[in-house]
């Protein structure tokens, strides 16, 4: 009864939230999931020893190094949205792993023999908009997969101001992470290791690309498309992007959390560079979905009690005095920030 009722939650999720929004919010221990087709189901764009190795070896070892990685730590508290997000403080064995997991998961789903481009759908006039024809962004796609030098990946994303845009990562990045030169949200991504093509069309990844350019599940796409338009998770790497922000915040975390701890030497040492991160704050772009009045009052509100605590630290106040003003600059630092990581 219980795992009737665990899988209808899981199909009700997936009915209204979509494939992506389930897949980042699975949590430790990971699980391999279903291939949506058979092994011959590609053929003959994807030859069934390809996909047979792809997914029950290469795939299936991400998922399982993944979770003998992640035992015991502290990320295994992270969804893998999470792993994702903060890829930049994970080892290599748990981000590559993760990515590896996430970029699979998402990679059997593009894939289809029988899903045509519908230039009246969604991601149809988005992708003859930004990038003037099906065509084009094929060239696009197949130019940044064939020159990903070593393994790695070919992506159409979502940008955080809501574009669609082409990119190419290392090994098993992906646009969702910080480590990321280029963020957003995957909707359509291509393998480019040499284990997603290497038996069939050996050296040949030009051929490979051409080809599995002509195999893709254009709903699904569309499907993920709309579903990262409206996702909660574009505006995350929006403000995870906002450079300010986070320089302000990593002073902030190294003097506010010291003086909990009734150590107020780094806020001592460090109230006139938190002073300069705030005013940098505030001369520097506020990304869009954040330039609001009321975050601009709180940007403010930050700078005022900086310059304050900047003062009392300079005329030697009181630990109590310093500590209250500091817990106060945190308050209104996190009416921007959100709950705090550190
Ligand atoms: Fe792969």
């Amino acid at each position: 009864m219980k795992n009737m009722k665990c899988y209808t939650i899981l199909v009700l999720s997936i009915l209204f939230t979509g494939f992506n929004s389930v897949l980042t919010a699975q949590n430790y221990p990971f699980k391999l999931p279903e291939l949506p087709y058979g092994y011959d189901a590609l053929e003959p764009a994807v030859d069934a020893r390809t996909m047979e190795i792809h997914y029950s070896k290469h795939h299936a070892a991400y998922v399982n190094n993944l979770n003998v990685a992640l035992k015991g730590t502290r990320q295994a508290d992270y969804s893998l949205e999470e792993l994702m997000l903060y890829a930049g403080e994970l080892n290599d064995v748990i981000r590559n792993n993760a990515g590896g997991h996430y970029n699979h998961s998402m990679f059997w789903n593009v894939l289809s023999l029988n899903s045509p481009f519908n230039g009246q759908s969604e991601i149809g006039k988005a992708v003859n908009e930004t990038f003037g024809s099906l065509d084009s962004l094929k060239r696009l796609l197949s130019k940044a997969g064939a020159t990903r030098f070593g393994s790695g990946w070919a992506w159409l994303y979502v940008t955080t101001d809501k574009k669609l845009a082409v990119c190419s990562s290392p090994n098993q990045d992906n646009p969702i992470m910080d480590v990321s030169p280029e963020r957003g949200i995957p909707v359509l991504g291509i393998d480019v290791w040499e284990h997603a093509y290497y038996l069939k069309y050996q050296n040949k990844r030009g051929d490979y690309l051409a080809t599995i350019l002509n195999t893709i599940n254009w709903e699904t796409v569309n499907r993920n498309y709309m579903e990262a338009l409206a996702s909660p998770l574009l505006k995350i790497i929006e403000k995870e992007s906002w450079t300010a922000l986070n320089i302000f915040h990593e002073v902030m975390a190294e003097t506010f959390h010291p003086s909990e701890e009734g150590n107020l030497k780094p806020i001592r040492e460090r109230s006139g560079e938190l002073l300069a991160k705030a005013r940098l704050l505030q001369s520097g772009t506020i990304p869009p979905s954040f330039d609001t009045p009321e975050i601009k009052k709180s940007i403010d509100d930050l700078v005022k009690g900086a310059i304050a605590l900047n003062q009392m630290v300079v005329k030697k106040a009181d630990d109590k005095t310093i500590s209250k003003k500091l817990g106060d600059l945190h308050d209104t630092f996190h009416t921007i920030q959100g709950l705090c990581r550190h």
